[in-house]
């Protein structure tokens, strides 16, 4: 699961997040989740086609190993 904790920097909340390797999370940008800043579904009730923003982190590809 995501671990993401909001910190303030000057004067400014930020929230960091840190993914494993496939992970995905969904972060609300209709501005009406209860859960901000995740997407709880919300957008699907209003008017409009905004819908969240889907954060995926990319698997880890094993290197190539060099033929010698
Ligand atoms: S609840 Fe806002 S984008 Fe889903």
């Amino acid at each position: 699961m995501a671990i993401h904790e909001t910190e303030e920097r000057n004067g400014k909340l930020r929230t960091v997040m840190k993914l494993e390797p496939g992970e995905r999370v969904a972060l609300c940008r209709c501005m009406h989740s209860k859960e901000f800043p995740f997407c709880d579904g919300t957008h699907k009730q209003l008017e409009g086609n905004t819908g969240p923003v889907i954060i995926e982190a990319l698997k880890e590809e094993p290197k190539a190993t060099e033929q010698a």
